[in-house]
Formats: C-alpha cells, structure tokens, sequence
C-alpha cells in the first residue's frame, strides 16, 4: 500500500470520492419533499426512489475513473471488480427520515484496499458538512481538523444509539437503552449510524452503539471516528471489522465504562 503508485491512486479515489458525496448529497437535498416513490424492503424498511437515484450517480462517478474495482453498494448489492480495492458506499443513510423530511441523513462511501478501510467520506447535505479520513492522516470536518470529546464520566456525556429494522433486535436494544440512559446525561436516537458516528468524531456525541449494522452503514464513519483519536471496538470491548453486526464506538475516555454497562 506504500506502493507510490498505489498512493497516488488512493489520492485521486479519495476526491472522486467527495465529489460523489457532494453530487449525491446534493441531488438528495434538492429533492427532499419532493414526490418520490416509497416501497418498503420489509415491515418497516424503506427504501426510496432517491436513494436508488443517489447510488446510481455515485457508482457512475467512481465507474468513470475506476472501471475494475469492486463495488459494494446497499441497493445494488456486490459487483465483482478484478482489482485489490473495493468500494463500500451507502447513497442514503437515514431513509426513514429522508422520507418523513426529518433533516438528518447523509451519503456515506469508503474504500477498503487489501481488506483495510483506507479512507473515508460522509456528507450531510442539510448542514453542507463533509467528513472525512485518510488512514493515518487524521479526520476533518470541512477541511479542517476534528477530535473526538474529553468526557471522562457518562453522567456527564451524551450518547447516541440506534435500532435496526428487525423486531428482535429493536427488544434486545431496548433493553440496553433502557440502562443506558439511565446512567448517561441523555440518549439520543437520530436514525443515520454514518452521521452518528461523525458526530462522536467532532466531539458532539461521546459514545454511541448499535447491535446490527451493516458494513455500509459504518465503513466510513468508522475510520472517521478512529482517525480522530476515537475507539471502535464490539459491544463487549474486543476488536471488531466493518463487517462485524455490532459496534461501540466513543472518545475512548469512557469506553471501559460502556463496556461495562452495555455487559452488566
Ligand atoms: C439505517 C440507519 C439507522 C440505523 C439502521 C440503519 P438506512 O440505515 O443508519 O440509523 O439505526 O441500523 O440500517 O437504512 O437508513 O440506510
Ligand atoms: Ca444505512
Ligand atoms: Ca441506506
């Protein structure tokens, strides 16, 4: 990977990646409210024409400059690449409230290399925010450099989680919820696990869980948050992937102390 020529190509797929997000992000704002078809993926899962229309300009975006490499995107599934690099891409995360018209969603698209995230972009376009992270380059918000928050107590910090659409995984979450905020200054659910875990990555949030995502909701958020001197780990304190269902992620000052909580 320190290859000068696998860097450069690294370098040039990391602005075809913010350009996307931008593109993306924006036809996704200008649409917002607008008549757009609904269906649901199941009992509670939606998906919107949007969505599809957003993957769509991301996917011909990285096609353009990188016909080879691997894709995995959430609506279109896998498509096979003959390359060592491999593209994860969330066109809208937070559907649910993209399609209610709650403000609070975002694009989402990282690259993995020989099964290492390299980079990572996500974009809000209510707020016009783009996060990002290069692997060892530090993660910034707009350009400019991010940090995770120095809570060191949970009932000082506040928190963030998240349910999927499954019901068994809702109930088992209640629970933890149901102790979490408890013991926390406030709980917070706003319904997009990529911006969630880059608001821990700027310091708005200080830890944040959820028990069943998918590789596409965290990829980039993931790197963004350890790139800014955050922890990623699973539920129970052991190191995790991008593929893994479950994540805690937080400022690392009161990781230990969730561990502990989301076990008891
Ligand atoms: C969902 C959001 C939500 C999280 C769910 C995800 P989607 O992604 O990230 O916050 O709780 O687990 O599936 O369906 O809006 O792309
Ligand atoms: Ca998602
Ligand atoms: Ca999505």
């Amino acid at each position: 990977m320190d290859h000068p020529r696998t860097k450069s190509l690294i370098s040039k797929a990391f602005s075809v990646a913010q350009e996307a997000a931008l593109e993306a992000g924006h036809v996704l704002f200008s649409h917002l409210r607008s008549h757009f078809q609904i269906s649901k993926k199941g009992r509670i899962n939606l998906v919107t024409e949007m969505d599809l229309e957003a993957e769509k300009i991301i996917v011909d975006r990285i096609r353009r400059d990188f016909p080879d490499h691997e894709i995995l995107a959430e609506e279109q599934g896998t498509q096979p690449g003959s390359d060592p690099y491999k593209w994860i891409i969330d066109p809208l995360d937070g559907t649910t409230n993209y399609a209610h018209g709650y403000r609070f969603f975002c694009v989402s698209i990282a690259l993995e290399v020989e099964g290492q995230i390299v980079f990572g972009t996500v974009y809000d376009p209510v707020t016009e925010e783009l996060f990002s992270a290069k692997r060892g380059e530090g993660a910034s918000l707009n350009g400019q450099p991010i940090h995770v928050s120095n809570k060191e107590e949970l009932i000082n910090s506040l928190l963030c989680t998240g349910f999927s659409y499954d019901e068994e995984e809702i109930r088992r979450n209640l629970k933890l919820f149901d102790r979490v905020i408890l013991r926390s200054r406030a709980v917070r659910r706003d319904g997009s696990a990529a911006l969630d875990l880059c608001y821990i990555a700027c310091g708005r949030f200080d830890g944040f869980w959820e028990l069943s995502l998918h590789p596409w909701d965290r990829a980039a958020g993931q790197l963004i948050v350890e790139e800014a001197s955050g922890q990623v780990t699973a539920l129970n304190g052991s190191p995790c992937t991008i593929y893994d269902a479950e994540i805690l992620a937080s400022n690392g000052k009161i990781h230990a102390s969730m561990v502990e909580l989301l076990r008891s």
